[in-house]
């Protein structure tokens, strides 16, 4: 007796030395998500984003700070957050495990569990930038919000990230000879490490919109808008793209193979059309922009994954809310809104906006959001949303 009790107890030991869960929170809970940018100085208050947000069914959000108006707002809604650490921070995160404490405790812990904050994003779009100091800053400051996480026992609730823009790659066609650029890899390789070891998953700003512009003699433009075209052949993986998003992220796959992380998952942490842009930005029109983004909503709910990773479920965050108005650069930048700032829509994907009769039909009730916390009431909702898109296309 006393010997096979003594058994089980080192059995289960063993059991838990070798089937400890990896940490497996997932700050992405359903498929298509958007980004709250708020450069701007005509956008709604954050209560009125609620509203806004809760009538186009839309749960999964991210902002690029940790504003407390937006923390408070979301407060109670089901909505599910994730927050940015900006750029501006990495560099005292890195070095001073003590700030990375204090800001995880009032970011974060001070607003959970109402506030459902399901991720924190390390900076935005480091590698591959001209600023090299704070290339060598991600990883530590990574590491100290992680361990701050860990110590304030939100580590099972808060996904650590950072999200890539292409920079990152050595672009090369077809999309599975993709590798990282040379002078990225020493940055990228121990981030990548620490991020597996973690269960975080690869975050990428794909904009097709992008590629488009700085070729548009080569790429057929159906391609880049998810429209019926020939689309391309990859003869090393035998694998056919008729959209270019879904060669963008195989890419990605690729360049992870390549180094050694074929099992980590890429998420589109950014994706969107301008509507309006400069006199070179051609492709910078409301027609473009509601077809792009009809056709990813369209894409994003068959819950399908990438020709590469066909089990992979893709899922994007769209950019973005609203236009805004005070970002610098090309004007394309200040418009890839799909909402206007009196909350109707900048054009028809199939969303209600604030005020317009539908939207209070569609209104989910607090209740409505509060009880989609399993996937499979989610997926009846996002399937709902798929037959509405489809039907709408007929
Ligand atoms: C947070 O957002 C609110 C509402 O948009 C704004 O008034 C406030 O200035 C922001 N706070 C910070 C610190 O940026
Ligand atoms: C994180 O915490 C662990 C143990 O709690 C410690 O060993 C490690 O050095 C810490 N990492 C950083 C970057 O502070
Ligand atoms: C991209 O790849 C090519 C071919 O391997 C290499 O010659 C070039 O230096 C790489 N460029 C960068 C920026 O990594
Ligand atoms: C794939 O096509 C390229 C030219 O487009 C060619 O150089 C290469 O040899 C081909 N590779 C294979 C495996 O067929
Ligand atoms: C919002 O503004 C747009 C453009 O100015 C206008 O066409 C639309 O009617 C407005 N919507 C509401 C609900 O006021």
């Amino acid at each position: 007796m006393k010997i096979s009790s003594c058994f089980l107890v080192r059995f289960f030991l063993l059991l838990s030395v070798f089937f400890t869960p990896s940490v497996a929170v997932d700050g992405f809970t359903g498929t298509y998500g958007i980004n709250y940018g708020r450069i701007a100085d005509n956008i709604p208050s954050p209560d009125k984003v609620v509203t806004l947000l809760r009538a186009a069914k839309i749960r999964n959000v991210r902002i690029y700070d940790a504003n407390h108006s937006v923390l408070n707002a979301f407060s109670g809604t089901g909505l599910e957050l994730v927050v940015g650490l900006p750029n501006g921070n990495l560099q005292d995160m890195s070095t001073n495990p003590n700030d990375a404490l204090t800001w995880v405790q009032e970011n974060v812990q001070a607003f959970l569990p109402k506030t459902k904050i399901r991720g924190i994003a390390i900076g935005n779009e480091v590698l591959g930038g001209s600023d090299q100091s704070l290339s060598e800053a991600l990883l530590g400051a990574a590491k100290n919000i992680y361990n701050a996480t860990k110590s304030l026992k939100l580590d099972d609730v808060v996904q650590i990230t950072t999200a890539h823009s292409q920079a990152v790659f050595n672009n090369s066609y077809p999309p599975s000879s993709c590798v990282f650029r040379e002078n990225v890899v020493q940055y990228m390789n121990p981030l990548l490490d620490f991020f597996s070891q973690i269960g975080s998953p690869f975050c990428l700003n794909a904009y097709p919109f992008l590629a488009y512009m700085s070729d548009p003699t080569e790429i057929d433009i159906n391609y880049a808008l998810f429209q019926a075209n020939q689309g391309i052949y990859d003869n090393k993986t035998d694998l056919h793209y008729d959209n270019m998003l879904d060669a963008q992220i195989d890419a990605a796959y690729a360049a992870l193979e390549d180094a050694g992380f074929k099992k980590m998952e890429v998420i589109v942490t950014e994706t969107g059309w301008a509507s309006h842009g400069d006199p070179k930005e051609e492709a910078a029109t409301v027609s473009n922009a509601r077809t792009y983004n009809y056709n990813l909503r369209k894409r994003l709910a068959l819950r399908k994954g990438t020709p590469m990773r066909p089990k992979n479920m893709l899922r994007a965050y769209v950019f973005a809310l609203f236009n805004e108005d005070s970002k610098p650069g090309p004007a394309s930048e200040r418009n890839f809104g799909l909402f206007l700032p009196n909350g109707s829509v900048a054009y028809n994907i199939g969303f209600s906006g604030l005020k317009s009769s539908s939207a209070t039909s569609s209104f989910l009730s607090l209740k409505d959001i509060q009880h989609q916390g399993s996937p499979n009431s989610y997926f009846l909702v996002l399937t709902a949303c798929a037959i509405v898109l489809l039907s709408l296309n007929s």
